[in-house]
């Protein structure tokens, strides 16, 4: 499929350019990415150039993964990425150490949710992340994932090993509701 572009308010989802490599790899310097994150570590000028100029592109192409670069309306900016691989409906995103807390991914989340229950790409959506990831589960439960609990990881940590990871569904079916069931760490104000 030809890449398309999601859009509200409060955030533009589009393709990554060149121009976007050094913000990503200033961003992907951050050291919990290598905790909580799958990318490549240490994270090179090199990794983020591919990235752009492969990963993405290819993904789209083969109908395996569909990926974005997450901005503010109006700016030019890359503040974060968000990817959905297909046909597992498994969901990525990490938005830049500057840009968090104003809860960029949650929308970007919902636009993403609402192009692929809409389209037919996918009719649920996984969610996972490292046990403890606080910040991640709240934005996966801020936009009405149900908590599954704690399984092996759909896709491999950078060792290969399909580490524990706390995990989430959303299916097309479901309202956006916050729902029961979440570690209270999570639900926690
Ligand atoms: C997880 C992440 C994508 C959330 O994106 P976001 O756009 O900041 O999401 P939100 O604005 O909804 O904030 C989510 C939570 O982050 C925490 N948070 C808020 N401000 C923050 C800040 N300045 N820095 C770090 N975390 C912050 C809060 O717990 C917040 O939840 P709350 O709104 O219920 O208090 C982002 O923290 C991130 O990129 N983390 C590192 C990479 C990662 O963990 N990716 C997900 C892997 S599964």
């Amino acid at each position: 499929m030809r890449p398309v572009e999601l859009s509200s308010p409060l955030v533009r989802l589009d393709q990554p350019t060149s121009g976007d490599a050094e913000a990503i790899f200033e961003y992907c310097q951050d050291p919990l990415f290598e905790r909580v994150l799958t990318v490549p570590w240490p994270y090179g000028r090199e990794d983020a150039a591919s990235f752009i100029s492969g990963y993405v592109p290819a993904g789209w192409a083969s109908d395996r993964e569909y990926t974005w670069a997450v901005r503010a309306p109006g700016s030019p900016e890359l503040i974060g990425v968000i990817g959905l691989r297909v046909p597992s409906g498994s969901i990525g995103y990490w938005v830049g150490a500057p840009h968090r807390g104003h809860g960029y991914i949650p929308e970007a989340q919902r636009l993403v949710a609402d192009w692929a229950f809409s389209t037919g790409v996918v009719d649920a959506i996984t969610w996972q992340c490292v046990p403890g990831n606080i910040a991640s589960a709240r934005t996966a439960r801020k936009i009405g994932f149900s908590f599954v609990g704690e399984m092996p990881a759909d896709h491999p940590h950078r060792d290969g090993s399909f580490p524990p990871a706390w995990t989430g569904r959303l299916l097309a079916t479901d309202d956006r509701a916050p729902k029961a069931g979440w570690p209270a760490d999570v639900v926690a104000d």
